[in-house]
């Protein structure tokens, strides 16, 4: 069994006062079925920090209005809280400028943008794109959909027995016909870190233009654009303490600029006749309608909270984490971890021997304890494990060793219930 590295020295953990933390995030003093919530979904959805929920109340008590559209004052001034979140996360992410920026709702969005959009102007008959068997279904179905529609061939590079993908299997795919390569960072039912990197140059070799689903790194890592060199990179605000609703697609300029709109309507037109309609400059040309105002904001404040968190900190605490879960988990001989790469953020998927995933989340939540149970949106994934169901505990950078403990007592029991 293999457990995530880099665990943390104790000099770099203890600067992190989890603590100090927890008191920020409301919820995690609430109590389940009477008995203290112990949040492990994180992967499906991350808690929100008071300044955050602050944030979102004081934009529609105080700065309600519609953007880009108006002279009045507070038109205005929600034009200027939306673009200040553009301009947080073209830092935070390193883009080159907020023109690569665009806000969709979610990194399921970003996907079918690009899927839509660089596909009707870039990918045609005979074609081919190019995924892994680690992906989530947001990361197939919209390939698959304009691999039909352009009668292009959709390719998968698979993955090992740990839930990493082959590398070399994934370059051996790589080829003139290779319009477009998507893959995740983190996987989000195995918890695997992909060597984006690398997988990127080796794409790139061929000129080959790559996509990262993020929504899964970006809630444990710190990821620059520039340094990457991805040509897209989608994720989401709501697994990054921030609200629902609202995700960044990020582009290369220059290839979203030879790309199509998604959507028509208002903002991403320059002027409209019936006669011909031409496009706002980036990034407004891909953000047709009124957006997710509020939450925009609400995304503002939460890359505010990140900003203020020491992230190498962070990243060693979380590893320790999910080391000593991995320890404590397979020190219990009906559990079995599903996907033990050695490179790992997050994610614990596993299986109770001879118990249904979905009869392990019932029992560990009457405990308090929120797991995911199911496919976690990656059929292909359970397929290649032949498992149905896993149950997932999913962490953040507020669990704790003593939570973990818990879920360890809620599994005792449901093999106790089970036999
Ligand atoms: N994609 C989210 C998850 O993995 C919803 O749970």
């Amino acid at each position: 069994m293999s457990i995530a590295t880099d665990i943390a020295t104790p000099a770099v953990a203890s600067k992190f006062d989890v603590a100090r933390i927890r008191k920020d995030f409301p919820i995690l003093h609430t109590k389940v079925h009477g008995k203290p919530l112990v949040y492990l979904d994180n992967a499906a959805t991350s808690q929100k920090p008071q300044s955050v929920i602050d944030a979102l109340a004081r934009y529609y008590k105080e700065q309600n209005s519609n953007v880009h559209r108006g002279v009045h004052f507070l038109s205005g001034f929600a034009t200027e809280a939306y673009e200040e979140t553009r301009k947080k996360i073209t830092r935070y992410i390193n883009a080159a400028s907020e023109r690569e920026v665009i806000f969709v709702r979610g990194t399921t969005e970003g996907v079918n943008l690009v899927a839509q959009s660089f596909g009707k102007k870039f990918i045609g008959k005979g074609d081919e794109a190019v995924i892994s068997a680690l992906e989530h279904h947001s990361n197939i179905v919209p390939w698959q959909m304009v691999c039909d529609e352009r009668g292009a061939t959709l390719r998968v590079a698979p993955i090992n027995d740990d839930g990493e993908i082959i590398v070399e299997e994934y370059a051996k795919l790589l080829n003139a016909k290779t319009k477009i390569v998507a893959f995740a960072h983190v996987s989000n039912a195995l918890g695997t870190v992909n060597p984006v990197k690398e997988m990127i140059a080796l794409a790139h070799d061929h000129g080959i233009p790559v996509l990262i689903d993020g929504a899964q790194a970006l809630p444990h890592m710190r990821v620059d654009m520039q340094d990457l060199d991805c040509d897209f990179y989608t994720f989401s605000s709501h697994k990054m303490f921030g609200p629902t609703g609202v995700g960044v697609l990020y582009g290369k300029e220059k290839l979203l600029n030879a790309m199509p709109p998604y959507q028509g309507g208002g903002d991403m037109i320059r002027s409209v006749t019936f006669e011909k309609t031409t496009y706002n400059d980036l990034p407004y040309k891909f953000e047709a309608g009124t957006p997710n105002i509020a939450d925009v904001v609400g995304f503002g404040a939460a890359i505010d909270y990140l900003n203020n968190l020491d992230f190498p900190a962070i990243e060693s605490y979380e590893h320790d984490l999910l080391a000593y879960a991995t320890e404590v988990l397979t020190s219990n001989k009906r559990v079995r971890i599903i996907g033990t790469s050695k490179h790992k953020a997050g994610v614990i998927s596993f299986v109770v021997d001879g118990v249904h995933a979905h009869d392990v989340g019932t029992i560990v939540d009457s405990e308090g304890i929120a797991v995911r149970t199911g496919h976690h949106c990656a059929m292909p994934v359970m397929e290649r494990f032949k498992v149905a169901a896993t149950a997932r505990a999913s962490f953040a950078f507020y669990n704790t060793k003593e939570e973990v403990d818990a879920l360890a007592r809620g599994i005792n029991k449901v093999i106790e219930v089970f036999g």
